[in-house]
């Protein structure tokens, strides 16, 4: 797996990819695997083209395991299409636009697109760890996607779907901007009760519009609000009922979302507002100088700008697609949360703008860790990463397949469970298989299956499941495709044990018995592998080592492998340990306590892992701490974490932005002695050039320290 990951990197990093891992494990074919090698599928008719997605993640925050839980859910669907000989294109991308992102990127002194760039690193790291066999994974911040945002609206608007209007909406003096619903807080007008968020209150549940909040202010700079008319431009989402009452209750949707829709219809269709107003991070409208496209109108449009990307000049092949007449096939997963936008504003737009609607929009449930809310105090909240410090990706994907179908149904992680079940399926019945029967081949057969297996009906048994699994896993019933697995698993390792093959061979005369209940005990492996390749794409691959053949395809399942010579057998799995759990869940709440504590001096969103990467003495040394008096401090307009500082080095004075406003009222600090960095190569900032940085520590929010020299401590002298 590692050559893996780090070809695709390197492949990444030369600004190529690969659309198919294949080429890389080449394993020489024998006239006795070759009826392992016939691509599956082999009516073309029944052939399909399937373009599928994943929800874009936002691209200022580390991806968790409630991520995962829809990219494996993605990734299974995807494998399996493509093991059924099936043409199954995986393009997504980072959601790189927004309120969100704008102002993360002016928290932590960067621009949006230095954030964005990290972020994206950084998540399709993960991706690739995680073993998810994407095509494409883009940004929405595209050329791609600005040309598709443009096309999609000009199209909308000549073909009279949008509508200006002059509407009022909140306004925050001081950090001149417009407020994002989710960017004020205030009274709820219904119950009284303070730090609402501004669209419902937690305490009567009572729903009202950001206006309608008492004591409203702004969560960007703290001021009140105040209430300002700006010209909107909306879509007219109303235009495409009739067309979307239909759409919504085919099968494309899930009965679940179906029904829900249905109530989203008796509310009345309201128009769409699509645009914002500057400053705005994101597309900027064409011929609307200072409107920007909302981030969830090119957020969708994101799926068609990856899909382009990946294509190249072959716009041949992205109208075969996306053209209102494709013959192809559109899937969306996504989360419930985000069911509005994908089956009624995403399908009425692609209709308005002349282009296919989805063929599948499936929706899943949350991720709860141990029946509840994932938790950052707890340690449940773990992010992908933390999860692959600890252990392989194939424990989780295997444990949310199993628990997964095409519900709408929340999921949990019963971390003891996830434990048990494991050790039970994968280590102690699927790859014991293996492990009991391949010793013999090696040692007793020079490596060489039999020309006949001992019960020819088991095998047969084990390939007739496939239509039964092969069913639950196109309608991702996932959890049914490994009951009926393990079903056959159990089987397996009750005829190995009920022949005993290692009793046998004690007695003289037993040897070819032997040999055909090895033989047979490793087909019944080979199949369960078929079937569990979506899911274990690394064991598969493993096992195509171990077994000396070619990628396996779904119809690999029907043909036994005999008088072919294998592999010595080497562990492809261990058992999960309490501890690696405990060092997971560990890790997830020193999470917590980095992130915060580092956040003032952090300068990146990419603080890789800040407690183990160790550096040298000497990248220490470079460091020139000094200690410097605060001559003045400010407050920074529009910032709400940082401060400007004036810093005095005993002669030359530097301005410095510290991310300590939430712990320290800018007067009390005039004339305080604290530690900087001072050759920290100056940063230039929304707000100006940063020439340093001030050391702090603390848990974060209002305990947060700066730190001070001992009194007396000469502005200028050198800490160390
Ligand atoms: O909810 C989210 O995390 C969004 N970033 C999903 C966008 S999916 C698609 F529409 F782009
Ligand atoms: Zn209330």
């Amino acid at each position: 797996m590692l050559f893996r990951t780090r070809f695709y990197l390197d492949r990444l990093l030369q600004g190529t990819r690969t659309r198919d891992f294949k080429t890389l494990y080449f394993v020489p074919s024998s006239p006795s695997n070759k009826q392992m090698t016939d691509t599956a599928s082999p009516d073309p008719t029944s052939r399909r083209d399937i373009l599928i997605t994943a929800a874009l993640p936002y691209a200022n925050g580390s991806v968790h395991l409630g991520h995962m839980l829809e990219y494996i859910q993605t990734d299974i669907w995807t494998r399996f299409q493509r093991m059924r000989g099936h043409t199954a294109v995986w393009v997504w991308a980072d959601d790189a636009h927004g309120t969100p992102i704008m102002l993360s990127a002016q928290q932590q002194g960067i621009e949006p697109q230095q954030l964005i760039d990290a972020m994206k690193i950084e998540h399709e790291r993960d991706f690739v760890d995680f073993q998810l066999s994407f095509d494409n994974f883009h940004t929405t911040h595209s050329e791609e996607n600005k040309a598709c945002a443009e096309l999609i609206y000009a199209r909308l608007k000549a073909g009279g779907h949008i509508a200006t209007r002059t509407i009022e909406q909140l306004y925050d003096p001081e950090a001149e901007m417009f407020l994002p619903d989710r960017f004020v807080r205030g009274t709820c007008p219904k119950c009284g009760t303070e730090d609402q968020d501004s669209d419902a209150c937690e305490n009567c549940s009572t729903t009202y519009d950001a206006t309608e909040l008492v004591n409203p202010r702004s969560v960007v700079s703290g001021a009140t609000p105040i209430k300002k008319d700006s010209e909107q431009f909306f879509f007219k989402l109303d235009n495409f009922e009739t067309m979307l009452r239909e759409w919504t209750t085919g099968d494309q949707l899930q009965p679940e979302i179906s029904n829900k829709l249905k109530e989203w219809f008796e509310g009345g269709l309201k128009d769409w507002d699509i645009s914002r107003n500057k400053p705005y991070w994101g597309f900027e409208i064409p011929d609307a100088p200072g409107k920007y496209f909302y981030v969830w109108l090119d957020a969708p449009i994101g799926y068609m700008g990856s899909h382009r990307n990946l294509l190249g000049d072959n716009t041949a092949e992205f109208d075969r697609y996306w053209n209102a007449d494709s013959t192809t096939e559109l899937v969306h997963f996504i989360g419930k949360d985000i069911a509005y936008f994908h089956t009624l504003f995403w399908p009425a737009v692609l209709e308005g703008a002349g282009f296919r609607k989805p063929s599948g929009v499936y929706c899943h449930g949350f991720l709860t860790v141990d029946g509840a809310k994932m938790s950052k105090s707890r340690g449940t909240f773990i992010k992908a990463r933390t999860y692959l410090d600890h252990l392989p990706p194939e424990y989780l994907r295997y444990y949310f397949a199993a628990k997964l179908n095409n519900k709408v149904e929340d999921i949990d992680l019963n971390l003891e469970d996830f434990q048990a079940r494991v050790n039970s399926d994968l280590v102690g019945k699927v790859v014991n298989i293996a492990s009991r029967c391949a010793g013999f081949i090696s040692t007793r057969f020079e490596g060489r299956l039999a020309d006949e297996l001992s019960d020819p009906a088991l095998f047969a048994e084990s390939a007739q499941a496939a239509d039964s699994i092969a069913e639950a896993f196109e309608k991702r019933e996932y959890s049914r495709a490994i009951r009926e697995i393990i079903v056959q698993a159990d089987k397996a390792n009750q005829y190995i044990a009920e022949h005993a093959p290692w009793a046998l061979i004690k007695e003289p005369g037993n040897e070819t018995q032997v040999h055909q209940i090895c033989t047979l005990g490793i087909n019944l492996f080979k199949n369960l592998i078929v079937y569990l390749k979506p899911v274990l794409p690394g064991i598969a691959e493993q096992t195509e080592a171990f077994l000396n053949i070619k990628p396996l395809t779904w119809d690999d399942a029907q043909h036994p492998l005999l008088n072919h010579g294998i592999e010595k057998f080497k562990p492809m799995i261990k058992r999960i340990e309490k501890e690696s759990i405990e060092a997971i869940v560990n890790d997830s709440k020193e999470d917590l306590q980095t992130t915060e504590t580092n956040s003032p001096v952090v300068s990146g969103p990419l603080a890789d892992d800040p407690v183990s990467d160790e550096i040298e003495f000497d990248d220490f040394a470079k460091v020139d701490l000094r200690i410097a008096t605060i001559v003045a401090a400010d407050h920074v307009k529009g910032a709400d974490k940082l401060l400007q500082l004036t810093l005095d080095l005993g002669g030359e004075q530097r301005n410095v932005f510290a991310g300590i406003k939430s712990a320290y009222d800018p007067a009390n600090l005039i004339g305080r002695q604290t530690v900087m960095v001072a050759n920290l190569k100056p940063r230039k900032m929304r707000f100006g050039l940063s020439e340093g940085m001030v050391l702090a520590a603390g848990p974060g929010g209002s305990d947060l320290f700066i730190l001070s020299p001992d009194q007396g401590a000469a502005a200028g002298m050198r800490v160390k």
